[in-house]
């Protein structure tokens, strides 16, 4: 028997997992420096991201910071079109027959000082209504492949948007299920992933990600019998250096982000199957 449950619904859509939070409603010309989610496939492999400048700009110097390159796509360049700025970059999708995929946003807070003044306060109600505030990560969206149905399924950004922090784990839960059971090999091999990327956290001084995503996949067809998973940071619309707030000397509301995930992750881990 496949199960159902109602806060899903099917998709035939590859990437259709992304937020939309009320500040992209906004047209000023910061809004749109946010990013829209204009993904494009390239061939078998590679992805075309339509962006602004400073992500671009922060994948040409992604070298710079040691260890870096290792979490994130592999940028392939950045072209300008009709004025548009597009990025290349490897399609974390490509190797997948069935990918479930989950998009997280990072950090205790989505806002920026050169904001304006009415974005920012858009943003600081999100980010205390969804799950941000309180525990540094919320969920944007996500899709599963139920090998049972044989479909994908998803929930996406409207209801993530309601997910509160008491809620949050029966989602990472719900990602994790494949229609017929608990995957709990791709939890486990989720949080050994995470862990290098939270040493680089600790050692990092440099830089704070504002409203950047961690994206894990994993294989939901059970008969490809091959289970990787991804965990990569994407989407870098605001990459801020440290040393700019005073008193701060690492990114807190990333690592907090991360500490909290790995909880909730690793409590799934301990529950029974
Ligand atoms: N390198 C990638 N490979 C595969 N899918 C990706 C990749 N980068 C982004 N995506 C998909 O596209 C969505 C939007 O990408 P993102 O960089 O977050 O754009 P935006 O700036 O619109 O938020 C992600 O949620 C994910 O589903
Ligand atoms: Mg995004």
């Amino acid at each position: 028997m496949c199960e159902l449950t109602g806060i899903f619904s099917r998709i035939d859509a590859y990437y259709d997992i992304e937020e939309d939070d009320d500040s992209r409603k906004a047209n000023d010309d910061f809004d749109q420096a946010a990013g829209h989610g204009e993904i494009i496939r390239v061939g078998d492999s590679s992805i075309l991201k339509k962006t602004q400048e400073a992500e671009a700009h922060f994948y040409e110097i992604i070298s710079e910071y040691s260890g870096l390159e290792n979490f994130t796509p592999k940028y392939e360049g950045s072209s300008i079109v009709d004025g548009e700025v597009y990025i290349q970059m490897e399609d974390l999708t490509a190797n997948y027959q069935n990918p479930a995929m989950i998009d997280i946003k990072m950090g205790t807070r989505t806002w920026v000082t050169d904001m304006g003044v009415e974005k920012i306060d858009r943003r600081k109600i999100v980010d205390q209504k969804t799950t941000t505030g309180e525990l540094g990560y919320r969920v944007l969206g996500y899709r599963r492949y139920n090998r049972c149905t044989e479909s994908y399924e998803k929930v996406d950004k409207n209801e993530c948007r309601n997910i509160v922090s008491s809620e949050v784990k029966e989602h990472l839960s719900q990602y994790y299920f494949d229609g017929v059971r608990l995957r709990k090999d791709a939890i486990q091999e989720t949080l050994d992933q995470i862990e290098p990327i939270y040493s680089w956290f600790k050692e990092n001084t440099d830089i704070e990600f504002v409203s950047s995503s961690l994206f894990i996949l994993y294989e939901g067809n059970d008969h490809v019998g091959q289970y990787g998973v991804t965990v990569k940071m994407i989407d870098f619309p605001y990459v801020l250096p440290l040393q700019e707030s005073p008193g701060r000397s690492r990114d807190e509301g990333y690592l907090q982000g991360l500490e909290n995930l790995r909880e909730a992750l690793q409590s799934l881990l301990n529950e029974a199957s």
